[in-house]
């Protein structure tokens, strides 16, 4: 991550002249924390940074606890050991640390009577326009648990306004489709129960009627956690919105033992005037400058994938040939998917047994990679390490590693059931089998996939004081499992899957390095999970394939599939030993053109020029950071006659962004050059006709 200098540091936090009031400040807002004489501390604003006056004050606690009125929603609900569930808080102390270079914010209360200490936190990222939010509570007596019923990892409150919500739900196959709804008064929940979205914890909430792309107050965040988690949005009758998040503690508890603490995970919260825009720029940013440290910086390979080409029917002969095309068309990394490992015939048998399947590798693997390597490609593969098919011999040995209650139903999805990664030993085996698997094997590669959502969630031998923190522990494990592997293996890039885009968010994104976007890779479809992905998310860590599905039986062309997948990391899962000559000269050019730009589609700003959601086409424009050099994706989905429906009455001008106003740029293929200021208040003209067509041109300064 980016440091700030000391001057920005400083400017960040403010404190008040008598120690116990802070004003936070970002590029475009305030935050205003403060001490009430009576010793609560409140949440005073959150806005325009300019409202120095805080003319719209919406106080609510810093942190809404369950005790006393019952106004706002709660962050924090326990039990003390003698059954009382109200909490008292009133301040004690607050310091101001750097921490990797920001400043934070630590605000400590405890409770009047109990020995109860939670301290919330504030981290300022004053360049990103957002604040990371997180609580740590302490159990500072000597005898009996406190029982947390309820942590989330903090709350902000909105000036009194009328808002609508953007938020991004999906089901298997489309990702992220936003959905905007007014906030009336009331409670509007997100959440995620059984550890699978395909959605997004990222939401934007804007006054209502404000949807300008570029300009325009909007409140945004994101939850930085994989397991399952909600986020409230509360308008009161006098019409504040409290906006509170974190993990779902729907049958969760924890049990705080005397000295014991537990901290939430971080939330992010934000406030740009930019629109739209200003929340990819915030989010976009701050997701690339945490990916996993190794390869942040590193430009991405093209990537084969034998999925869709073999599904389980794989062996050496037939990915050798698939391995030798892949070459020959420009690709760098070669990865097995599915099939690959014992018993793995089809998908009722096999997870849960990371070694080869000698039936159909009898030299193992590490043979058939070092042929691949020896033509100049580097070797992946892929794995689902929290899962077993009760036909394995893991769960033939270990049928009690998985979750379940006694006397209830292991509920199988796509025949499998879910390790309890909880259990030390459920983690000891995963770390040791895919530890010999790297190993053994020269993989550069993994695409750890997770096909299951979560059922049974028991773990009745455990400690019953522990058991229902089941699913925290899990995450807190797969974390740790990610983190070890990748420390030991540096070298190995970590793709994140889960049916397609199932578990995608900011923790996610920090300790993988790319995503697997959706299994829906027709064409179309994917321009709209790839316009709502690119809302949120960086364009090096979506990968997208170019595959024979067309699943509205479009035909699309070869080349329009191509140009899809180029708008992030470029990967191919065609059954390429099929392809003629001329399919796989297309294939080479555009490779060899997806080389050629993918720098600045990878490391560029995004911007969303036309989307899809909006209209039958969609324009998507990458630009270096110094602005030399701009790469524009043009898709239409539909033609009609001019002056017909809403979109043919428009200009069929397109205005670029983000270039500068004077430096004068010439577009790819043409004599013309244009200032960027003609490019951005004039557009160029939208350059593809007839329906399912594209085009990529590049716009590069010339002086
Ligand atoms: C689901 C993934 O999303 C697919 O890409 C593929 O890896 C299959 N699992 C393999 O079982």
């Amino acid at each position: 991550m980016a440091t700030l200098s000391v001057a920005a540091q400083q400017d960040a936090i403010t404190v008040g002249a008598d120690g116990k009031s802070w004003d936070i400040a970002t590029r475009s807002s305030g935050y205003r924390v403060e001490v009430s004489t009576r010793g609560e501390v409140n949440a005073i604003y959150f806005g325009n940074r300019l409202n120095l006056e805080r003319t719209n004050r919406a106080p609510v606690f810093e942190v809404p606890v369950r005790g006393g009125y019952v106004s706002a929603v709660p962050v924090l609900e326990v039990v003390f050991p003698d059954g009382v569930r109200d909490v008292e808080l009133e301040y004690k102390t607050s310091e101001i640390v750097t921490m990797d270079g920001y400043p934070a914010l630590k605000i400590t209360q405890s409770d009047r009577h109990y020995p109860l200490e939670v301290s919330s936190w504030i981290r300022v990222l004053p360049e990103y326009d957002m604040i990371e939010k997180w609580i740590e509570v302490v159990n500072t007596g000597k005898k009996g648990s406190i029982r947390v019923e309820n942590l989330l990892s903090g709350s902000v409150s909105l000036p009194k306004d009328a808002y609508e919500l953007t938020h991004y739900s999906g089901v298997w196959g489309y990702e992220f489709v936003p959905q905007t709804t007014k906030l009336t008064q009331g409670t509007k929940t997100i959440q995620v129960r059984d550890f699978k979205s395909y959605g997004s914890s990222s939401f934007m909430v804007r006054p209502e009627g404000e949807n300008d792309k570029y300009d325009g107050k909007v409140w945004f965040g994101s939850l930085s956690y994989s397991g399952n988690w909600r986020i409230d949005f509360d308008k009161s009758f006098a019409g504040n919105v409290q906006i509170a998040g974190g993990m779902n503690f729907w049958d969760q508890e924890i049990h705080l033992k005397p000295g014991q603490s537990f901290t939430s995970p971080r939330m992010l919260f934000g406030y740009t005037e930019r629109g739209a825009e200003g929340v990819t720029a915030s989010l976009g940013s701050y997701a690339r400058d945490n990916l996993p440290a190794v390869h942040r910086d590193r430009i991405r390979p093209v990537l084969y994938n034998s999925w869709y080409a073999t599904t389980f029917n794989v062996n050496e002969e037939h990915q050798l040939a698939l391995a030798k095309v892949a070459k020959e068309i420009g690709v760098e990394m070669f990865v097995i998917d599915d099939g690959w490992f014992k018993g793995r015939v089809n998908d009722r048998a096999g997870l849960g047994d990371w070694t080869v399947d000698r039936n159909k590798f009898p030299e193992g693997l590490q043979p058939m990679i070092e042929k691949i390597n020896a033509m100049g490609l580097d070797f992946g593969i892929w794995i689902e390490p929290e899962m077993v098919n009760p036909n394995s011999d893991l769960y033939r040995a270990h049928p009690d590693w998985v979750f379940h209650f006694p006397n209830r139903q292991r509920h199988e999805g796509r025949n499998q059931l879910i390790l309890n990664l909880a259990r030390e030993e459920v983690y000891q085996y995963l770390y040791t089998s895919i530890h010999a698997l790297l190993k053994e094997n020269n993989i550069k590669f993994i695409k750890w996939d997770m096909n299951k959502v979560l059922t049974d969630p028991g773990w009745t031998s455990a400690p019953a004081d522990e058991q229902r923190a089941v699913r925290i522990k899990y995450m807190e494990n797969l974390y740790r499992l990610v983190e070890t592997l990748r420390k030991e293996f540096p070298e190995v890039w970590f793709e994140n899957c889960s049916s397609g885009g199932g578990r995608i968010d900011l923790a996610m994104t920090s300790r993988f390095d790319f995503n697997w976007t959706s299994d829906n890779t027709d064409p179309t479809d994917r321009i709209f999970i790839q316009d709502s992905y690119l809302t949120l998310f960086p364009a090096n860590t979506m990968i997208s394939w170019v595959t024979q599905e067309d699943w509205h039986r479009q035909e699309p062309s070869l080349e329009y599939k191509f140009d899809v997948s180029m708008a992030g990391v470029l990967g191919v899962g065609y059954d390429i030993t099929k392809w003629d000559d001329r399919q796989k000269k297309i294939a080479a050019d555009k490779i060899s053109q997806y080389k050629a730009i993918r720098e600045t589609v990878q490391k560029g700003d995004v911007y969303r020029i036309v989307s899809p959601f909006e209209e039958n086409r969609s324009i998507l424009q990458y630009t270096d950071k110094n602005r030399r050099k701009a790469v524009v994706f043009v898709y239409q989905m539909a033609e009609y006659p001019s002056n017909t429906i809403k979109d043919t009455q428009r200009s069929p001008l397109a205005k670029l962004r983000g270039l500068s106003p004077d430096t004068r740029y010439q577009i790819e293929g043409t004599n013309e050059v244009f200032s960027g200021k003609y490019l951005m208040e004039v557009g160029v003209e939208f350059p593809v006709r007839g329906a399912y067509k594209s085009r990529i041109f590049t716009v590069n300064a010339v002086e």
